[in-house]
């Protein structure tokens, strides 16, 4: 099996995504034209990871404001004028294609943020991913009401968690 390789996600990879998102978050279920708005908004953001022909995961990232949390199956409708983070809306690789991805798809955005004069990434972790978003720089964010109240929809151990990049 070739090594895998993150590259910029193109329309004709929705299928993928979505057959991915169906079987990784079948309890966090998104539709297709949400995940396909990510990618027309923002493309810069969106990759997927390829071995040999198949994809393996994808990664969605789009410039956000912090403290805000798109709902799940959402609609972005557009990117807000004064952004001050890139938010990672997902991170999701089938089982054996894991180990050392994640790192590098986050090295991809933080690029990208860099460039962006954007200097914090922001996400949601679920299922108990956090010490894993930890090991690679963010920190969890206590939440207040107003916080708490937009985590809901991603479960209970939902984390919202911020990455304040150096110089
Ligand atoms: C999240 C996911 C994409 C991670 O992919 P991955 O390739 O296994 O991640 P990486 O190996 O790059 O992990 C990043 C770092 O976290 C570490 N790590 C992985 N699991 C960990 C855990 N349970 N606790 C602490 N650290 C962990 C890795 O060792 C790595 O650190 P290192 O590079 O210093 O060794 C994959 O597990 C997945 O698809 N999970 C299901 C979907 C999901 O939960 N997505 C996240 C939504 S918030």
């Amino acid at each position: 099996m070739s090594k895998p390789h993150w590259r910029h996600a193109r329309t004709t990879d929705l299928d993928a995504i979505s057959a991915i998102a169906a079987r990784i978050h079948p309890d966090l279920p998104e539709r297709p034209e949400v995940f396909a708005e990510k990618m027309r908004l923002y493309p810069d953001g969106c990759y997927v990871l390829v071995a040999g022909d198949e994809i393996s995961g994808y990664g969605l990232a789009h410039p956000w404001i912090q403290q805000q949390i798109p709902p799940l199956d959402g609609f972005l409708d557009r990117l807000p004028d004064a952004a001050d983070c890139l938010y990672v809306h997902d991170v999701a690789v089938l089982p054996d294609f894991r180990g050392g991805v994640a790192r590098v798809y986050v090295a991809e955005i933080e690029d990208l943020a860099r460039s962006s004069a954007i200097t914090t990434l922001a996400l949601v972790s679920v299922y108990g991913t956090r010490p894993l978003w930890e090991r690679l720089g963010f920190l969890g964010v206590a939440p207040d009401a107003a916080l708490r109240d937009k985590l809901s929809c991603y479960g209970e151990s939902a984390t919202y968690m911020l990455r304040e990049l150096t110089q």
